[in-house]
């Protein structure tokens, strides 16, 4: 379903800014995969993501989602991409905060002019699977940060999305929300959704013994394995330094 070949990523090429946040990254995910990824804060998960779903494009290398280049493609085809088959749990949520939930939930289809009774329905049954059934009235600048998740997820949910991108989902829940926001991608997955999370390395490690198909993907470069983020984030200053 998706095969990332030679990935680079260079943010601000060829100034004194630049940032290589991807370096010849390979990364497949079968249909039906839970893949989680994990590495230090700036190693390039977001960075990944944007990719993945077609917000942002590589420097170079390939990538097909279904066997096709996203990269060629027109905004017009990639936002439909991401209207049907890609749905997005963005880390700063990606939600319209004056809006209300159900409304929020609806927004790929209201932006595609394909709102109607049965999508406000649907709508509806996702957000009861994920809990907040209660709030669909209530302005989203009025829930906590993992009720904006919640609210992500139905939305990607009532897109009949094939696969879910997520970016640390959990970041804003105690523990015993994680687990079980955690069980509910579990489950969907289950059901045949394709999940691609970014997850605390901790997390990874209680699950990757318990599903073959839970992998941990690192984004760190070989030599960069055991470094520490303190070093690393030092690490790149200095080469921006070195680049001035
Ligand atoms: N739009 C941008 N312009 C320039 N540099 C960027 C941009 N986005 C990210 N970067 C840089 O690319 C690197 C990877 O960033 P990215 O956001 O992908 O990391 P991350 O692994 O998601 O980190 P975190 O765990 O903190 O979310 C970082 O060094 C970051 O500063
Ligand atoms: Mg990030």
């Amino acid at each position: 379903m998706i095969k990332m070949e030679k990935i680079n990523k260079i943010y601000n090429q060829g100034k004194s800014s630049q940032v290589h946040a991807l370096k010849d990254v390979d990364f497949n995910v079968n249909a039906w995969d839970m893949v989680a990824i994990s590495g230090p804060s700036g190693s390039g998960k977001s960075t990944l993501l944007h990719i993945l779903a077609g917000i942002d494009r590589q420097t170079d290398g390939s990538y097909l989602f279904d066997g096709k280049d996203i990269s060629k493609m027109s905004d017009r085809q990639k936002s439909r991409l991401r209207n049907r088959e890609i749905g997005i749990v963005m880390q700063d949520f990606g939600l319209l905060d004056g809006e209300t939930v159900i409304r929020n939930v609806c927004l790929p289809q209201i932006i595609g002019n394909t709102y109607n009774r049965e999508v406000k329905a649907g709508a509806k049954e996702m957000l009861s699977l994920v809990g907040m059934e209660k709030y669909l009235d209530k302005k989203v600048n009025q829930l906590s940060g993992g009720q904006k998740q919640r609210v992500a997820i139905a939305r990607a949910l009532n897109m009949n999305a094939k696969v879910i991108i997520a970016d640390e989902p959990t970041g804003a829940l105690d523990s015993e929300n994680t687990e079980s926001l955690m069980r509910l991608l579990q489950k969907l997955n289950e059901t045949g959704i394709t999940m691609i999370i970014v997850t605390p390395v901790s997390y990874t490690h209680l699950r990757a013994h318990e599903t073959d198909s839970y992998l941990v993907c690192r984004l760190l470069l070989e030599k960069k394995k055991k470094q520490k983020k303190k070093d690393m984030l030092g690490q790149v200053k200095e080469q921006d330094h070195r680049r001035e």
